[in-house]
């Protein structure tokens, strides 16, 4: 069997497709139990610390209500001394005394993987620039819930896929033998080490991954088509360079027709840009004339977006992680305690 206890969730290139596939079942088991409403204790007596450099909605929540659900206790972080006054080692050794696990969001990778050399704790990742493994399971999840397995389908990401999403896409796609095609302006592809070492993964689970710039082409024959914003968090000074490598590749009713799947899904990550409901967002309008950003509101509201699904299922997915990492039970594929 597999047994993840004691690990660290920093990058899903550190896992097999088995080992995916079984954190994929113990989160549609986790998902079913909640909807049945049988509260659980996985978690009894763990406690639990969630380190944010960076703004959250879904992650954060996700962590607190997945750990509460199970019977964690956990602390929000937001202004610790990690960085400023204190090293990160230090503040790894120190947390790892009072903790059984460990989230990180924020920048650098680097330090998320120095919280996991230090602590002796598991810890994961809840995005970094680099990745952002969690949402990739969420993703993973609901086009399961789509589509039944996944070896073979392709996913068509389009827009930025040089950032935390369209690395981890990739290595979630090449994992589990899946179709990953990036649709970009070239200076936007993923880093050429990366997309080299995810094609050597696929040459064993069957996956191909394809980047292009051509929208036609590269949408044609898509089973989801997933896009994230244009301007990730830190990146905000690279605003109107983006809008202007970006516009032709905006998702839009068009876009969805062009993969000739009648049956297409959209994914996003979230947060999206999608519409004029927030400050940020109205000045960015403003600013560059723009009336809508990487994706219309036609298609984030139409009955192809799967996007709530998706968010909902970093809850139970991230659930997952945790208890596959820390629980001393584990539960069977119907959710039974084992
Ligand atoms: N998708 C995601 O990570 O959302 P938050 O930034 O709200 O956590
Ligand atoms: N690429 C986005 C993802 C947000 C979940 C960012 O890093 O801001």
């Amino acid at each position: 069997g597999i047994d993840l206890k004691g690990r660290s969730f920093l990058t899903l290139k550190d896992f097999t497709p088995e080992e995916i596939n079984f954190m994929l079942d113990y989160a549609a088991a986790l998902k079913k139990k909640k909807k049945e409403g049988r509260p659980g204790r996985l978690l009894a007596g763990k406690n639990i610390v969630l380190l944010f450099e960076k703004t959250s909605t879904r992650t954060r929540c996700a962590f607190e209500v997945a750990g509460f659900d199970e019977g964690a206790c956990v602390t929000f972080l937001t202004n610790s001394q990690m960085g400023k006054k204190e090293s990160i080692e230090d503040t790894a050794k120190v947390l790892g005394r009072f903790y059984d696990g460990i989230e990180f969001r924020g920048f650098k990778q680097e330090t998320v993987e120095a919280l996991a050399e230090f602590s002796g704790v598991p810890v994961w990742n809840g995005l970094t620039d680099t990745y952002h493994p969690t949402q990739i399971l969420a993703d993973m999840l609901t086009m399961r819930e789509n589509f039944g397995a996944l070896a073979g389908r392709r996913l068509v990401y389009v827009g930025d896929a040089r950032n935390n999403m369209g690395n981890s896409l990739m290595i979630g796609c090449a994992k589990l033998g899946m179709h990953f095609v990036a649709v970009a302006p070239e200076v936007l592809f993923p880093e050429e080490s990366l997309v080299q070492e995810m094609r050597a993964i696929c040459e064993e689970t069957g996956g191909t991954i394809t980047l292009t710039d051509d929208i036609k082409t590269g949408v044609k024959g898509a089973d989801a088509i997933y896009t994230d914003v244009w301007v990730s968090m830190g990146e905000e000074d690279q605003m109107a360079e983006r809008i202007q490598l970006l516009k032709p590749y905006q998702v839009n009713a068009e876009m969805m027709e062009a993969t000739g799947n009648p049956d297409v899904i959209f994914l996003h990550c979230l947060p999206s840009f999608h519409d004029l409901n927030t400050d940020v967002a109205q000045d960015v309008y403003a600013r560059f004339g723009l009336t809508e950003q990487e994706v219309t509101d036609e298609v984030f509201r139409s009955p192809a977006s799967k996007v709530f699904d998706e968010a909902e299922n970093r809850m139970h997915t991230i659930k997952a992680v945790m208890c596959a990492t820390l629980a001393t039970n584990q539960v069977d594929a119907d959710g039974k305690p084992i």
